[in-house]
């Protein structure tokens, strides 16, 4: 039975990114005995693996999550989240698309309306909150809190949007109408989307990262800020900083907390050399050789104009025999120089797809199909033309959903 249970362990951290603490060992462990019945270990720990026990599985995941949350938890980075991103944010007059990723019973979520609402965001803003446990999500889509989880709204706040009933403190229509919620394991892909646009303004994921294993908290930040659009700003607890420096992301610094922000600048690192004209018979480059520098293009080109130089590099590279993974690799660092490269993002589509990853693959063909529709997408005079790559992604995504 010990070795089932390590089994057991092993798999409930991976797939729920969590570093099982003592206590969090013993709560799966009981939630098992419960869904095992009388079934022998072997076969019930077997039995997670497929389909059939999915369900179990995600109890068991959510088994171990730590549900601890109030609203207006950690004041002064929410009082700077308001001042310095919100406010600024509200003044463009658009709909704002934030996401509390891992929001537990919906405090996070109803904290965030509340400070849309005093900024005076646009009343069609969104605020979505996942999270992995499905009994936390039903609590949080009442919206409605106790006096205890309630104790630090400001007083303005709570007389304006909330009202008692037997249950507790409810949030009033016009606000909860702008909150949704969905299940979402943040450790597997994809990544959910706003319900407009393709990036989140503002992702918060506060106290979730702290259970996890680095390397799920690492991939975890990647993933998020991915989704954020440009200038969009990822919210993390004061407990959770990011150790090692990030080439996608910097710190922000303000009122004495700090956020994080996709990086604008391209990073000299990831710069790339044009490629060599078809007519030179030079050797083509490979990934692992030493990136030049041309310190003088630095000021010339834009990051768009290096990530479509960057994905020309990387379709010779991968026509040369590149490993698949430092394809992609290219792709994504195109990608993240040049968001609208449909063209790109057709490629990493197809390169998912290729590996069987159908879920990644549909989500990247939907992405470049979107921009492609919305004439953002950047001309890439070497590959197909727009209405063509439009019709590709058309083909891939009936293909992957037949
Ligand atoms: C301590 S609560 C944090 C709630 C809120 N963000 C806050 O700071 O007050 C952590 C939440 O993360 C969720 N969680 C843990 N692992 C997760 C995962 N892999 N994917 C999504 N949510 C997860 C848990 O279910 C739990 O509700």
């Amino acid at each position: 039975m010990e070795g089932d249970l390590d089994l057991l362990f092993e798999l409930v951290s991976r797939r729920s990114g969590s570093a099982l603490s003592k206590q969090q060992r013993e709560r799966v462990q009981q939630c098992a005995e419960r869904l095992r019945g009388g079934r022998p270990w072997p076969s019930f720990v077997d039995e997670l693996h497929g389909r059939q026990g999915a369900m179990a599985l995600l109890e068991l995941l959510a088994s171990a999550s730590v549900h601890k949350t109030d609203l207006f938890r950690d004041e002064p980075q929410l009082e700077a989240l308001e001042r310095y991103v919100l406010a600024p944010l509200a003044e463009s007059g658009r709909a704002l698309q934030l996401w509390s990723a891992g929001c537990a019973t919906g405090e996070e979520v109803a904290t965030l309306l509340l400070l849309l609402a005093r900024v005076g965001a646009n009343p069609a803003s969104r605020v979505l909150g996942t999270d992995l446990s499905a009994s936390a999500l039903t609590q949080a889509r009442r919206l409605t809190f106790s006096d205890e989880a309630m104790r630090r709204v400001p007083a303005a706040l709570s007389e304006r949007w909330f009202r008692r009933n037997a249950e507790g403190l409810v949030l009033d229509p016009k606000l909860s109408a702008q909150a949704r919620f969905q299940q979402h394991n943040l450790v597997e892909t994809p990544y959910p989307f706003p319900e407009v646009g393709t990036g989140f303004d503002v992702i918060v994921c506060r106290n979730v990262l702290i259970y996890f294993t680095p390397e799920a908290a690492e991939r975890t930040v990647g993933l998020l800020a991915e989704r954020l659009r440009r200038g969009g700003t990822l919210v993390l607890s004061a407990a959770e900083p990011i150790l090692k420096p990030r080439a996608d992301l910097e710190t922000l610094r303000v009122g004495g907390t700090f956020f994080y922000r996709p990086r604008t600048e391209p990073v000299p690192e990831v710069r790339a050399v044009p490629p060599p004209r078809p007519s030179a018979p030079v050797p083509v480059p490979r990934p692992s050789a030493p990136v030049r520098v041309e310190v003088a293009a630095v000021e010339t080109k834009s990051p768009e104009q290096e990530g479509e130089e960057l994905f020309s590099l990387v379709l010779e590279w991968s026509a040369a025999g590149q490993p698949d993974s430092e394809t992609e690799a290219g792709l994504r660092k195109s990608l993240y120089l040049s968001p609208d490269l449909a063209a790109a993002r057709y490629c990493l589509g197809l390169l998912l797809d290729q590996r069987g990853l159908r879920a990644d693959a549909t989500t990247e063909y939907r992405r470049a199909l979107s921009v492609l529709q919305s004439g953002r997408a950047r001309p890439t005079p070497f590959f197909l033309n727009p209405e063509r790559l439009a019709e590709a992604c058309r083909r891939a995504l009936s293909r992957l959903s037949a």
